[in-house]
């Protein structure tokens, strides 16, 4: 069984993208600058953005974070997302999701410009990932697919089951790894909350993408030998023999899954870290081509 170390790739990732940040500077060429608006203070959201801003000094480029509160208006969000669509000087941004109740999603989605959308989520991105235009791919599947070619995974007719539907991983990861590219010409299933017999679909995988957000769900006796299990769920799990009162699961049950999977990525460490080396690299993306 091998592990696929997200911590270790995407460290080699940001490697390689401060390299190329340093031959920006070196030309007197201006650094990628990224911007992240968080409204509110979800603990899990505060900290995915505080390790985007972190991963954004590391590297080398410019980062801005904007906080606002939970009561923010929709309307006083929408003039953020517009004052960070006219200014120049940056060339992405993102707003964290999930957003609170009384503001509109795919709203405040539509209102970024797709030129500067480096999650990918607007719908001129996904419909051009959909047809295999050049687009910024979200960044949750964008790392999975890095992984699993950089890990050498055959994918190619293989039986890939994603588990969940959502517009960041599930529906995304289910069109990329059919399309042909590396990473992809798989067959794929996806599965969800009404899937019947989901033991079965499960059961008949190659590779299993587990993204339904119920930690620990997927367990030994629902997949065969040799799967490659990549598990994007991370979920708080309460325990009091920890120090924060919480420990961190995912949407599989390693421990029993791991002693017949031939490649596994664990919780935390696989594709959290992905997602924000994917981040950024989609940020490089969006400055070169402002070029
Ligand atoms: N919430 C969970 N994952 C993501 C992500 O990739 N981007 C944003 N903006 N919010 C998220």
């Amino acid at each position: 069984m091998t592990i696929l170390d997200g911590k270790k790739v995407s460290n080699d990732i940001k490697e390689e993208i401060a390299k190329d940040v340093e031959i920006m500077i070196s030309k007197g060429e201006k650094v990628p600058h990224l911007a992240a608006i968080l409204v509110g203070t979800d603990g899990a959201s505060m900290t995915y953005v505080n390790a985007k801003v972190k991963a954004c000094e590391k590297i080398g480029f410019n980062s801005t974070l904007i906080d606002l509160p939970e009561e923010t208006p929709e309307e006083v969000l929408l003039e953020k997302i517009n004052e960070l669509n006219t200014n120049e000087a940056i060339d992405g941004f993102i707003v964290q999701l999930p957003l609170p109740k009384h503001i509109d999603e795919q709203k405040v989605l539509m209102a970024v410009d797709p030129d500067k959308d480096v999650d990918g989520f607007h719908p001129t991105n996904v419909g051009r990932m959909a047809l295999d235009l050049p687009s910024f791919l979200p960044a949750t599947p964008y790392g999975i697919l890095e992984l699993l070619e950089r890990y050498e995974v055959e994918t190619s007719g293989k039986n890939v089951v994603v588990m969940g539907r959502s517009h960041i991983v599930g529906r995304p990861m289910s069109i990329l790894m059919s399309q042909k590219r590396k990473a992809g010409d798989a067959t794929v299933t996806v599965v969800h909350s009404r899937t019947k017999n989901l033991s079965e679909i499960t059961k008949g995988a190659d590779i299993i993408v587990a993204a339904i957000g119920i930690s620990e769900f997927l367990t030994g006796d629902m997949v065969k030998d040799g799967v490659v299990i990549i598990d994007v769920g991370i979920t708080r799990v309460p325990d009091e023999t920890k120090q924060r009162g919480y420990r961190l699961a995912g949407d599989v049950d390693f421990k029993s899954v791991s002693e017949k999977a031939s490649y596994i990525t664990p919780v935390p460490g696989g594709v959290g870290p992905m997602t924000i080396a994917m981040l950024l690299k989609n940020t490089l993306l969006a400055r070169e081509r402002r070029n």
